[in-house]
């Protein structure tokens, strides 16, 4: 398993200094990028994708498209550093998108919403480089973690191996120490945000879930 920090509720003025414990280290960093459309909240743009990957260059960058054509947005944030997008399974011409995004040169992924059924991903599953599962719905961060993600990440965990593919499994809102329990046993990833960025000792909880997370593997 490996922790997917999310800074969408970070300071984002002082995103350098924030993201110093994650220099040097092999960190996932997950990017929430909204578009008052597809979710009704805004969020940042490629200028805080591009001073995450300048600030800690040996980060992997995880770009989550809460947007609606988010095949606009994809060369803009290659170019920002990138190395995995995801975006939505609710938008359109997924199987296009996800051809676009390995054109650049770059890992696919694909999101559910908590009201979609996991099984609409599966024409897509040989293709995929991640699956990102929401446990919330999108749009803001500290929310409650809905139990009925579970069973999603536990279908494609078994899908997965039973069909020897290689996509990794991520999911994504209210992971903490103890929901973190109830997916460890079938995720590769777990997006964590607010339960590490509104830690009043966010270092030292940053590091606690790094080291929790990361010795599963
Ligand atoms: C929610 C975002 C999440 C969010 C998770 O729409 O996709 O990535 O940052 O935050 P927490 O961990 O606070 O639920
Ligand atoms: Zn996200």
């Amino acid at each position: 398993m490996f922790l997917d920090l999310s800074i969408l509720n970070a300071d984002l003025d002082n995103i350098e200094s924030f993201l110093k414990p994650v220099i040097g280290i092999n960190a996932v960093l997950h990017m929430d990028i909204m578009d008052g459309v597809f979710v009704k909240q805004t969020s940042f743009d490629e200028t805080i994708v591009k001073r995450s990957k300048d600030a800690s260059p040996t980060s992997v960058i995880d770009v989550h498209l809460m947007c609606v054509n988010p095949e606009k947005l994809f060369v803009k944030y290659k170019e920002a550093g990138a190395d995995y997008i995801t975006f939505h399974y609710e938008t359109s011409n997924i199987k296009e998108n996800i051809d676009r995004i390995h054109e650049l040169g770059l890992k696919a992924g694909l999101s559910i919403n908590p009201d979609t059924d996991v099984e609409v991903l599966v024409p897509y599953l040989k293709d995929v480089d991640m699956v990102l599962v929401m446990s919330v719905y999108p749009g803001l961060g500290g929310q409650s973690f809905m139990p009925n993600s579970i069973e999603k990440v536990k279908f494609l965990r078994e899908y997965k191996e039973k069909n020897d593919l290689h996509y990794l499994i991520n999911i994504d809102g209210g992971i903490n120490m103890n929901t973190y329990q109830f997916i460890k046993p079938y995720c590769d990833l777990a997006v964590v945000g607010s339960a590490i960025t509104k830690s009043n000792e966010y270092v030292k909880t940053f590091y606690d879930y790094l080291i929790a997370f990361n010795k599963e593997n």
